[in-house]
């Protein structure tokens, strides 16, 4: 068994790690995380996700391209302007996964209903608790790695060069590396909501506006001393202010999901 630091010890050191050291990951390290998603809980022991490793730099490039939400032609403009746009992490991590919501072996086995809205919670539910037990994994191993719902942004493509079939949807990659930690951006914390915001008992309780107003204030300061201008009302807004990839249940729908 390889060396690994505590869970708890772990969990709490959490970040994001956006640049590595371009060391590759060790096949026993990857074995090692790999097997620790494998053995997460699922619901009904359905098993309702698929991993695919991304190892092609030409995909990997076409991952990075979704991940900036232009046109091809946009893109490749923006290219020959000198401009690296997108998340370069997706190109420059040395193991790319993409977590995908998975029916398809159930209709392999056995004639079954997979397009009810409950099927892609379990789905999606599966997916996103296998992956961070696939991070989790990784950080107890001091590798670090962020994960990519931009992928979404253009989530047809993202099948397309996975060549997913019928019944399997892209949910999120994560990215895994060495953590380059001599880069800024890999070095703080975000601060979370405090845990009496988070947390009631027995019933909901809703946020007084004083928290949320403080909680605001500390993410206001955490991106001031990033140099950027930006608090979690602003974030919030710029998320959900507008439409949000609205082309999403159509696509689920192709794919098998969420017609009931
Ligand atoms: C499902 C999911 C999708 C995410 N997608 C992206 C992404 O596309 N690009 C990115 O840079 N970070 C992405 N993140 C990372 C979040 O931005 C990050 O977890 C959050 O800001 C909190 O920061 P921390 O993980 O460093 O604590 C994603 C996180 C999750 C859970």
């Amino acid at each position: 068994m390889i060396d690994s630091k505590p869970t708890l010890q772990t969990l709490l050191d959490h970040r994001s790690i956006r640049k590595y050291t371009g060391e590759p990951i060790s096949e026993e390290m990857l074995t090692a995380i790999l097997e620790a998603g494998r053995a997460v809980s699922t619901s009904s022991f359905l098993q309702a996700t698929s991993i695919v490793r991304v190892v092609d730099p030409a995909k990997r490039t076409a991952f990075r391209q979704i991940s900036c939400d232009m046109n091809a032609q946009a893109y490749e403009q923006a290219q020959a302007d000198g401009k690296r746009l997108g998340h370069g992490y997706v190109e420059s991590c040395a193991e790319y996964l993409v977590f995908c919501m998975d029916a398809k072996r159930h209709h392999q086995l056995a004639d079954v209903n997979t397009d009810w809205t409950e099927v892609a919670l379990i789905g999606a539910i599966d997916s996103a608790l296998m992956a961070q037990n696939v991070l989790a994994a990784a950080e107890s191993l001091g590798l670090g790695g962020v994960f990519i719902g931009s992928l979404r942004n253009d989530i047809a493509r993202a099948s397309e060069l996975l060549e997913l079939p019928k019944h399997v949807v892209p949910l999120f990659g994560l990215c895994l590396g060495h953590p380059d930690m001599s880069s800024k951006i890999n070095q703080s914390q975000r601060p979370r909501l405090p845990l009496d915001v988070l947390v009631s008992t027995d019933t909901y309780q809703v946020a007084s506006d004083a928290a949320l107003n403080d909680y605001n204030e500390q993410v206001r300061e955490y991106y001031h001393g990033r140099g950027i201008q930006m608090d979690w009302t602003a974030q919030i807004a710029a998320t959900f202010g507008g439409e949000v990839r609205p082309f999403m249940l159509e696509y689920l729908n192709k794919q098998g999901f969420m017609s009931r």
